[in-house]
């Protein structure tokens, strides 16, 4: 029986040196319910008493070795299996990773934002206004009565008779008097809204920018030292000016200010179609039923205002063709801003 122990002591180990074998199927063959060792411990009956103690500590020892075996074959297997899986996942940390795509602002933010650093930087401050307004402040308080031919060539979306979509950022001009005590000096960028059809150079939506500057004394050398300031920050410094009459409605006199073509230096070119100048703002000096409509006496105070095309300019500078490229919001077209 010793020597039979024995016999299947040196089998089972072995087997589990074996790679090839499978650990279960061995622990099964030799430590199963129906395995080697236990039918030689079913045996035990016929031996003598002084026998039995004897095989079976033997017997036990033989279990433990097998098991211990085992434990350090599974041990062994777990190790390189990690092995395995660390050398085939390695990942080479030095590698340089791929860029990530950073966003930016588009043209016209960038466009509207440094036309606002501009102005804040002379002292102006930011006003808003709704883009659903009243008539009165779109018009009306603007010198803009009703039937007035001035609003026809803004072609308005009106919500009912005395609501609509504002046609230009002027109104925020009146909101801003009536609200402010001069001195004033504000801006006020926004989306504008005219019923207009779609094409390379318009846009029912579109954005300007507003300015207004009220307080004593301000007279039209004012006027035209802040656009020539302004039109020189922004385009640089060789920028001429060239003011033509014109009319608002709600500015005495008015015009319309044009800046040498910041490509040719007016030479004439594509951008500036040849003319050596690019229009760039409608101002003049705030009409003085403006003022008195905000409660503000014209006798005492006097301002200017201009209103810029956020889109015209931005297309100028940057050269782009055409409008719809500014909202169709192709990455391909806004990556080269
Ligand atoms: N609101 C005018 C427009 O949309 C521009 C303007 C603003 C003119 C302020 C004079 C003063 O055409």
């Amino acid at each position: 029986m010793k020597e039979t122990l024995q016999k299947i002591r040196e089998a089972a180990l072995s087997a589990i040196q074996d790679p090839s074998a499978d650990p279960e199927q061995i622990r099964i063959q030799y430590l199963g319910k129906k395995g080697e060792l236990t039918s030689v411990l079913r045996g035990m009956g016929s031996l003598s008493p002084e026998e039995r103690p004897i095989v079976g500590q033997m017997a036990n020892e033989v279990r433990a070795a097998i098991e211990a075996a085992l434990t350090e074959r599974a041990s062994t297997e777990k190790k390189r299996l990690l092995e395995e899986k660390l050398k085939s996942e390695k990942i080479d940390v030095t590698l340089p990773s791929a860029a990530p795509r950073i966003g930016h602002l588009h043209p016209l933010t960038q466009v509207q934002r440094t036309i606002e650093d501009i102005f804040i930087g002379m002292g102006f401050s930011i006003a808003e206004g709704p883009e659903v307004e009243y008539d009165y402040y779109n018009f009306q308080a603007l010198n803009i009565p009703e039937n007035h031919p001035a609003r026809d060539t803004q072609d308005t979306f009106y919500i009912t008779d005395n609501i609509l979509l504002r046609s230009q950022t002027s109104p925020v001009q009146v909101r801003t008097m009536e609200k402010q005590k001069p001195p004033i000096r504000v801006i006020s960028p926004g989306r504008v809204y005219r019923s207009d059809a779609v094409d390379a150079t318009h846009s029912p939506l579109f954005h300007q920018i507003e300015g207004l500057v009220v307080d004593k004394g301000i007279t039209m050398s004012d006027w035209k030292g802040m656009m020539e300031t302004f039109a020189r920050e922004f385009f640089g410094s060789d920028t001429k000016l060239r003011f033509r009459p014109h009319h608002f409605p709600f500015t005495e006199p008015s015009a319309e200010i044009d800046v040498s073509c910041f490509v040719c230096g007016g030479k004439g070119c594509r951008v500036c179609k040849n003319e050596g100048w690019i229009e760039i703002l409608g101002a003049g000096m705030v009409h003085p039923f403006v003022l008195s409509n905000c409660g503000i006496d014209p006798e005492v105070y006097s301002g200017f205002a201009f209103g810029m095309g956020i889109e015209r300019i931005a297309m100028k500078q940057y050269g782009i063709d055409d409008m719809r490229h500014l909202y169709e919001n192709d990455v391909r077209f806004l990556e080269q801003f």
